[in-house]
């Protein structure tokens, strides 16, 4: 009885250790995967994705559709591509409304390696991200994997472990009943089997599974890396990269209240009466402007009634957060880089922070308030003496009250 039971258990290890290694296996840790991936999502991801279309086509199945020749010319210069007549290049470039794509200098390993990633990508659908973001850090959907599994395997071994104790004691009080005097073994077995190593056992699981909770409840509603597809393709790039304009003569609220303010259409208006083309969209992006104005560009004059333009917004925090623009970047003197990322270099604009509360903490632990200059900390004269004489090395944001649960919660 305990023997065949013993092989049983043996069977379900193989199983679960079979299950385990499958996932050891994850096309994700792949170095060429990596490497495509970084490469995709620095060069690649304003424009297109895997399996939606986005400024460009979905790359899902290109490998199907062009020979890897093609494909390493296309993205070196695709431009090049079109002029000499290739059938399929010009009827896709048509396809785009003439949408040029920007030549990369990439080596074919290199385009090969984002190939790869796409691939990998297609034959290994990740569980919905939040609202079509890209996974947060690489290898993030897949660890969650390994500990699911992880967990789900404890728990097979437990409940087969409180098994063998039961058939155990019910083969020991069977024996006994029959008269056989069974003693007390001291095997592996029963160490094993013991109430401690179950303790011990259960103890590990559930551990492993309030992680597990913690993790997904923390990653639920927070949407680093978030960048939508908006309403008129606007490009930080074009305004406040090549043609560096200032962020906050669109951003006017940032320096005066709370809110940094997403500017109207009638500011828009301001350049754009006279830009009427683009770069890369020509009339086409520039032409959703007017239409939200009311504007004709023929007979230069208001004709229709206007239209908001409908902006997804794409930062976020709960309802019970209390977050100030003005107070960080007027008093704080903070970058807008240092929270929203290199801004002036996207093309299609994306969370650049977790908003998670640990990085507003972090921050105020590790930020030095600046007093140079600035009459917000006419109450703190006392901290600022004192940094003066010496007394103290540095005053952070945490010593002028950015810990306490009221300043951040309604
Ligand atoms: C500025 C936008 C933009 C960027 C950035 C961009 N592409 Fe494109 N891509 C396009 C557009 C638009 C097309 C459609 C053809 C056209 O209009 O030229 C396209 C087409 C393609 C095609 C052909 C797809 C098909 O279905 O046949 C491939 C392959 C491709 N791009 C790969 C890449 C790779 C790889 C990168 C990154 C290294 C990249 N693209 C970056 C805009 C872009
Ligand atoms: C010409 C006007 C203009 C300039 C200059 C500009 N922005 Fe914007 N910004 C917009 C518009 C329009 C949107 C909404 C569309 C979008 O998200 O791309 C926006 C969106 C944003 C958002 C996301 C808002 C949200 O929904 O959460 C951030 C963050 C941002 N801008 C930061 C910056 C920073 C930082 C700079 C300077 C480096 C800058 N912007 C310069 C017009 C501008
Ligand atoms: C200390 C970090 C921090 C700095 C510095 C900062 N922002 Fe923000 N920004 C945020 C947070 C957090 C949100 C989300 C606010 C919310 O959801 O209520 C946000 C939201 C925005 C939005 C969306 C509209 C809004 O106000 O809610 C825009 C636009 C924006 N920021 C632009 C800027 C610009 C431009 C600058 C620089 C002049 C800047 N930010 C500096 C943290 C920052
Ligand atoms: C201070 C001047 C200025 C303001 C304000 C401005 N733009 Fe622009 N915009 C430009 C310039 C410059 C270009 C690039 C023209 C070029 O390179 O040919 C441009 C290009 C564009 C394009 C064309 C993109 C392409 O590649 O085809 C769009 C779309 C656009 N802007 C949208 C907007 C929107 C929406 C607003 C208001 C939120 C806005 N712009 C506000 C100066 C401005
Ligand atoms: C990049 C660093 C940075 C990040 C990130 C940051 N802060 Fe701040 N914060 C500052 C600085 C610097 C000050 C000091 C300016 C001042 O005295 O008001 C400040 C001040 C504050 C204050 C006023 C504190 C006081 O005692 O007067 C509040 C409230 C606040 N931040 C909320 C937030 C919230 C909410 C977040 C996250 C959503 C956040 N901050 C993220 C740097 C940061
Ligand atoms: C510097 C700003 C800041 C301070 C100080 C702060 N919080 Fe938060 N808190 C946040 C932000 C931002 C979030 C939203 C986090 C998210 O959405 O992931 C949050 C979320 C929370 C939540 C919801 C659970 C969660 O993680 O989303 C609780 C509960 C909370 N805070 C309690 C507190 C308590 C208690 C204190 C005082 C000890 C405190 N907070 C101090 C910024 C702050």
């Amino acid at each position: 009885m305990q023997s065949k039971f013993l092989l049983h258990l043996l069977a379900l290890l193989l199983l679960v250790s079979n299950v385990w290694s499958v996932s050891a296996q994850d096309p994700r840790a792949d170095a060429a995967y990596k490497e495509g991936e970084a490469t995709f999502k620095g060069q690649c991801a304003s424009c297109h994705a895997v399996s939606k279309q986005v400024v460009g086509p979905a790359l899902a199945g290109i490998q199907d559709r062009r020979d890897a020749a093609w494909i390493n010319n296309w993205v070196k210069n695709s431009q090049a591509v079109v002029k000499s007549g290739d059938p399929y290049a010009v009827e896709l470039f048509n396809k785009f409304n003439k949408s040029i794509m920007p030549a990369f200098n990439l080596s074919d390993k290199q385009i090969d390696n984002i190939l790869t990633y796409v691939k990998v990508e297609v034959e290994n659908p990740v569980a919905a991200a939040p609202a079509a973001a890209a996974p947060a850090e690489g290898g993030g959907v897949s660890n969650n994997m390994t500990l699911f599994l992880a967990i789900i395997t404890f728990i097979l071994l437990a409940v087969m472990l409180v098994l063998s104790r039961v058939t155990g004691s019910l083969n020991k009080l069977v024996k006994e009943k029959a008269g056989q005097l069974v003693p007390d073994s001291y095997s592996w077995m029963s160490i094993l089997f013991s109430k401690k190593a179950l303790a011990f056992l259960t103890l590990v699981a559930f551990i492993l599974l309030g992680y597990a909770t913690v993790e997904q409840a923390q990653s639920l509603g927070r949407q680093q890396n978030y960048a939508p597809v908006q309403p008129i393709k606007f490009s930080h790039k074009i305004h406040a990269g090549i043609n560096k304009i200032d962020c906050q003569y669109c951003h006017s609220g940032a320096s005066k209240g709370k809110s940094a303010v997403i500017p109207g259409p009638s500011l828009c208006m301001n350049c754009h009466k006279a830009i009427k083309e683009g770069p890369v969209y020509g009339k086409e992006e520039i032409g959703k402007i007017y239409a939200a104005t009311g504007w004709n560009p023929d007979s230069m004059k208001y004709l229709n009634p206007p239209q908001p333009i409908e902006w997804v917004r794409i930062h976020n925090l709960p309802d019970h957060v209390y977050f100030n623009h003005s107070q960080h970047v007027k008093a704080g003197n903070v970058k807008c880089q240092t929270c929203h990322g290199e801004v002036q270099e996207m093309d299609l604009l994306k969370q650049h922070a977790t908003l998670g509360m640990g990085w507003c903490v972090n921050c105020h632990r590790q930020t030095e308030v600046n007093f140079s200059g600035n009459n917000f900390y006419k109450d703190y004269e006392i901290l600022h003496d004192k940094l003066k004489n010496d007394d103290i090395s540095k005053v952070t944001v945490s010593d002028i009250g950015g810990l306490e649960c009221q300043k951040c919660h309604y």
